[in-house]
């Protein structure tokens, strides 16, 4: 078997609003949507797969939609993405017909195969509403999905983080049901990584004994208010995105933080004959 990594690239909360409008008056998530886009277009080696972990709109809107395509037209990757907070589920379903979701109607599940890893993207959104909650209809495909192959490595990707991050006014709006899949996710080891958005700042713990992950945003950051000393707030921190990297060979995940943008270098350590610069 091969060692080349399977890179699978997260990307979340995008937020994108109309054209010219600024989210909360003063983030242009357009712009920043466009730097994340370049910054995945040249990494190297090119991403397998990019998923796109919920709020990919803000009001939400058909405008809003149309304009995020128009945004995501220039990425050279293949991507799918499931619904946060902030969206629509008709409106994503219209937006992206091809998509091959699980169910008819309803939440937006999907299995989708990347070189012998399974992503399994859960819609947690409640409609009208900032917590997030899996269906009884989505916890049951999950199982199903899961218990029908007990080898193939399984990445779970939902909007909504299952745990408490310590940022009050964020953790009034998790998932409520996180004991339902926490309870799944010890029944089947092939799970790998639990990894979410909602929060736009990386943060990891353990849930249910895999390794969970928050994906930061390539916008605005949710204020890293943990002693609840002011009302909510965001800061516009350095962006990122992750970069889940998975070794066949070995079976292992590393999860990579990517800061977007241009940096100085690449430079060597090493000059002629191997001598430090
Ligand atoms: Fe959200």
């Amino acid at each position: 078997m091969t060692n080349k990594p399977v890179c699978i690239a997260q990307i979340s909360d995008l937020h994108i609003k109309r054209p010219g409008a600024l989210a909360y008056g003063r983030v242009d998530t357009a712009r920043a949507l466009e730097r994340c886009v370049a910054t995945l277009n040249e990494l190297v080696p090119a991403p397998d797969f990019v998923v796109i972990s919920g709020d990919l709109v803000d009001t939400p809107t058909a405008e809003e939609y149309e304009h995020l395509k128009r945004l995501l037209a220039p990425l050279r990757l293949p991507f799918s993405s499931i619904p946060g907070n902030h969206d629509s589920r008709e409106m994503m379903r219209g937006a992206f017909a091809g998509s091959n979701y699980a169910h008819p109607s309803g939440p937006l599940n999907q299995r989708i195969e990347i070189a012998g890893l399974d992503l399994l993207l859960l819609d947690s959104s409640v409609p009208g509403q900032p917590h997030g909650q899996l269906d009884p209809s989505t916890l049951e495909w999950l199982d199903a999905e899961l218990a029908s192959i007990a080898e193939r490595p399984a990445l779970l990707f939902l909007h909504h983080p299952p745990f408490r991050a310590g940022i009050w006014h964020m953790d009034g709006q998790n998932l409520l049901n996180a004991d339902a899949l926490g309870a799944i996710v010890q029944r089947h080891p092939r799970i790998q990584l639990v990894a979410t958005g909602h929060v736009h700042r990386a943060a990891l713990t353990m849930f249910a004994g895999v390794l969970t992950t928050i994906c930061p945003a390539p916008n605005h950051a949710v204020d890293l208010d943990l002693a609840e000393l002011r009302e909510p707030s965001f800061k516009v921190e350095p962006s990122a995105f992750h970069l889940h990297t998975w070794f066949p060979g070995e079976r292992s995940l590393v999860t990579h933080q990517v800061p977007i943008g241009q940096f100085d270098g690449p430079h060597p350590f090493f000059g002629p004959g191997g001598k430090l610069l």
